[in-house]
């Protein structure tokens, strides 16, 4: 059988592990050709294949980014974009698809199955905001890296006795800054779950600076904003895919915190650091994991589904239950982090 293998969306750590899982699975357990599209939906539709096969797949475990290539372009928004898709699939005789993307691509791989593409789907991003699995491909690595970096942080912070705001990624879900916030001991975690009211914040970094600190950590995920109504009037700043733009919210926030308290405030900007470099063994083990469990969902002639971590086991949930949806933080997890301060 040839099936074919695309990463779209945002790049990820852990994303050769999962290539590596459904190339070794696949030809080894099977005896498939895996076919490589280039640089996601776009190399569907462009028909940019690579053959993948071991010699492709060698030494890639630990290394980050993905040696398919990715791009942020969904066919299912394209003009004929769904029909190309399906012309290039019959063209290289593809009689499967294993997709492995965030929201945008995984939306895109409903609608191809929908047109009657045999499709399994794999979840990635660090924003870990993909409904349906406990964990997405990358995320893990992503709370390690701010997590290092808020350590990092609160020393410089302590010396200088200033307020450190740390912009972390995190479009609609504060995944990654409530769990790099509590694990690096941050006293603020402003999440997108939350609007935050910018007199409380102010009220609690003057309280806390009388009492006993001389220093604040405040971890802010990109998606954060403040609530509606309230003194401080901000737009959260998109970009044309919905991507946020970096360091808005970051910066603004640094701003009126040292406006409004006196304290002297700077700002670290994360950013696309916390998506590159190697992945921590986490995240290569889950994207093993669901690339074994993805080939596997194809020989058993399934489609239409997304592997999922649910406990301790992989499950395959269906895609039209995913596809469009968003999983926050549970309120009592955004409590634990914002209790601790
Ligand atoms: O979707 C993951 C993500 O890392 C978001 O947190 C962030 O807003 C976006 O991607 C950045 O996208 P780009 O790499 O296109 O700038």
């Amino acid at each position: 059988m040839r099936v074919g293998l695309l990463t779209g969306g945002g790049d990820c750590p852990g994303l050769n592990a999962a290539i590596r899982a459904v190339v070794k699975h696949g030809e080894g357990t099977y005896g498939h050709s895996i076919i490589g599209f280039r640089n996601g939906w776009k190399g569907v539709v462009d028909g940019d294949v690579m053959p993948l096969g071991r010699p492709h797949i060698r030494n890639v475990l630990p290394m980050g980014g993905t040696l398919l290539g990715t791009a942020r372009f969904h066919p299912n928004e394209e003009n004929g974009g769904i029909d190309a898709v399906l012309a290039t699939l019959e063209a290289e005789r593809i009689e499967a698809l294993i997709c492995i993307g965030g929201d945008g691509t995984l939306h895109a791989a409903s609608k191809v199955a929908e047109a009657g593409v045999r499709i399994v789907a794999i979840p990635k991003t660090i924003d870990n905001d993909v409904a349906g699995t406990d964990l997405s491909i990358g995320f893990h690595t992503a709370v390690n890296i701010a997590t290092e970096a808020i350590d990092r942080v609160h020393t410089t912070a302590e010396s200088h006795n200033r307020v450190m705001v740390v912009e972390v990624m995190g479009r609609h879900a504060g995944w990654i800054a409530v769990n790099a916030g509590m694990a690096g001991g941050a006293e603020l975690v402003l999440a997108p779950e939350e609007p935050f009211d910018i007199d409380q914040v102010v009220k609690f970094l003057k309280h806390r600076h009388r009492a006993h600190a001389s220093f604040s950590i405040v971890v802010v995920a990109e998606g954060a904003s403040p609530r509606e109504g309230g003194s401080m009037d901000y737009r959260t700043q998109l970009g044309k895919f919905g991507e946020i733009v970096a360091g808005a919210i970051g910066e603004r926030l640094a701003h009126e915190i040292e406006q409004r308290t006196g304290f002297e405030t700077r700002v670290t900007i994360l950013g696309h650091v916390q998506r590159g470099g190697a992945p921590t063994p986490t995240d290569r083990i889950l994207g093993s994991r669901f690339g074994v469990a993805a080939m596997d969902a194809i020989a058993a002639g399934t489609t239409g589904v997304m592997t999922a971590l649910r406990g301790e086991h992989i499950e395959l949930v269906p895609l039209s239950e995913v596809a469009g949806r968003v999983k926050h933080v549970p309120a009592d997890m955004l409590r634990a982090a914002q209790v601790l301060a």
